[in-house]
């Protein structure tokens, strides 16, 4: 049986993608179209039209430009100044070529055959992340190597990075546990501010949540150094060894960073790995300003660090980092004789390194972001959001009708209208059908709050002005 491969239209198809892209852009950022707009599934799914050319194909041409003004009227508009809801960036448009050539040529570089170029920019970026946080880089040449040197790896996500990380805090104290099992007395310390995707590490490791003792957090939900030694204790008690202490270098609700160095200190005083989440806050690593706010950082033994978050990097491409490579390099131990063998042949396999085996060209995007932008340039978009982020507090803070839970520390910013509580559920459905903004909710000391994200540089403080006004129409019609 015959089958039609006509990919001649490639370039034609392509010409007329990118200009429905730069429209795209143009009317996000003009406001022109909302920031959302969420319609129920059926509707959308019988607005795009999916069902007919799956049978006989030929979605291409006009009719490809047809269905693509279909789904980009139908996107969340991450370029629309509105856009505040989540963090998630518009990506700089450098990233997403490197999406369409990745795409393209698709190079899963997991293999070092099958992606040499792909592969050589992921270890050179990991060693661009492992210097930006004071650790050694990993050798290139595998002659050179001295040994002691801190390594990493790029994941499909921070959710899969913390996973990694906690797997290769799990190889140094438990090495025997690929051929045994996990011994029945680890325990995890973890703070109830951390991302749920530890408590689901902890789960898929077979931890259990009674092995996760939480750490004693203020009124801001940093953790509290001086309280460490009694959760400590209490995991002791219970007859558990903690495999890892998790901090957050920019937490999820409120983007705060917990004090990495006093804790740095108590987990090397007692021999715990400390690992820091900072897929949101790693960012600020690269200004000197805001640097001060991960001190201590090049302690810890891994971190995780999200470009598709701060890096205005296109999804998916976050960073495993250790502080110490052989950890990483012990993390998985699986035989697959068609893939893990010694080769003749020049080149580093990551895949010994990694949950996926299929991996993306995530370094290419990174890369094409960092290399257009500068490294600069990326301090600048950090240190601009937050600033932001501030001059929003400042302005909530000084507005009659609204308070702040915190001042932010990064560009997360929680907010309340008068003394409403979960009402602002109700508040973010009206912003959305009304479609100027996009916000998010967080519930901080019990209390539910409007969470704006500062994500997209062209938002100003006079959009949170605009957004003060919507909100106070919006809260009167409630
Ligand atoms: C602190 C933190 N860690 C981890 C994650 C998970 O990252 P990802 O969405 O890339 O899986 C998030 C996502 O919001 C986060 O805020």
């Amino acid at each position: 049986m015959s089958y039609p491969v006509d990919e001649t239209a490639f370039v034609e198809d392509a010409r007329r993608l990118l200009s429905l892209l730069e429209r795209y852009r143009e009317q996000s950022i003009s406001r022109e179209r909302p920031a959302v707009r969420l319609p129920p599934l059926q509707t959308l799914v019988e607005e795009l039209e999916l069902a007919r050319p799956l049978k006989r194909g030929g979605l291409t041409g006009q009719s490809l430009e047809d269905f693509v003004k279909r789904y980009l009227e139908a996107t969340t508009r991450l370029h629309h100044p509105g856009f505040l809801a989540h963090q998630t960036p518009a990506p700089h448009y450098a990233g997403a070529l490197g999406s369409l050539i990745d795409g393209f040529t698709n190079n899963p570089m997991a293999i070092y055959e099958m992606g040499p170029p792909a592969a050589a920019i992921e270890l050179f970026m990991v060693n661009w992340l492992l210097e930006r946080v004071g650790w050694q880089p990993q050798p290139l040449d595998a002659a050179a190597d001295p040994g002691s040197h801190a390594g990493g790896v790029l994941t499909h996500g921070g959710s899969l990075a913390n996973l990694t990380a906690l797997i290769a805090a799990r190889s140094r104290i438990a090495p025997e546990v690929w051929s045994e099992g996990n011994p029945p007395d680890l325990g995890l310390l973890a703070s109830s501010q951390n991302h749920y995707s530890i408590a689901r590490a902890a789960g898929i490791l077979g931890l259990g949540a009674r092995a996760v003792e939480s750490l004693a957090v203020d009124a801001r939900g940093r953790i509290v150094p001086d309280r460490l030694p009694v959760a400590l204790g209490r995991l002791r008690d219970a007859g558990r060894r903690p495999m890892a202490l998790v901090a957050n270098a920019g937490s999820t609700a409120l983007g705060l960073y917990d004090p990495l160095e006093e804790i740095a200190a108590f987990c090397r005083e007692e021999g715990i790995w400390l690992h820091v989440d900072g897929a949101h806050g790693a960012s600020a690593l690269l200004s000197p300003k805001l640097r001060p706010l991960l001190r201590g950082i090049e302690q810890a033994d891994s971190l995780i660090w999200d470009a598709h978050k701060m890096l205005r990097t296109p999804p998916l491409c976050a960073a495993v980092l250790l502080r110490d490579h052989r950890w990483l390099d012990q993390a998985f131990q699986q035989e697959a004789s068609y893939l893990f063998h010694d080769k003749r042949q020049p080149g580093v396999d990551l895949i010994q390194r990694t949950v996926e085996c299929t991996k993306a060209a995530l370094g290419l995007k990174l890369y094409l972001v960092v290399a257009a932008m500068g490294e600069q340039g990326l301090a600048g978009f950090v240190e601009r959001q937050t600033a932001l982020a501030r001059d929003a507090w400042a302005f909530f803070e000084g507005h009659p009708d609204f308070s702040c839970p915190v001042r932010p520390e990064s560009n997360i910013l929680c907010f309340a209208w008068r003394d409403w509580d979960e009402r602002h559920l109700a508040l973010r459905d009206r912003l959305i059908g009304q479609g100027d903004f996009h916000l998010s909710t967080a519930q901080i000391n019990g209390r539910w709050h409007l969470r704006a994200v500062f994500m997209n540089p062209l938002t100003t403080l006079a959009d949170v002005e605009r957004l003060a006004d919507r909100v106070a129409e919006e809260a009167a019609g409630l």
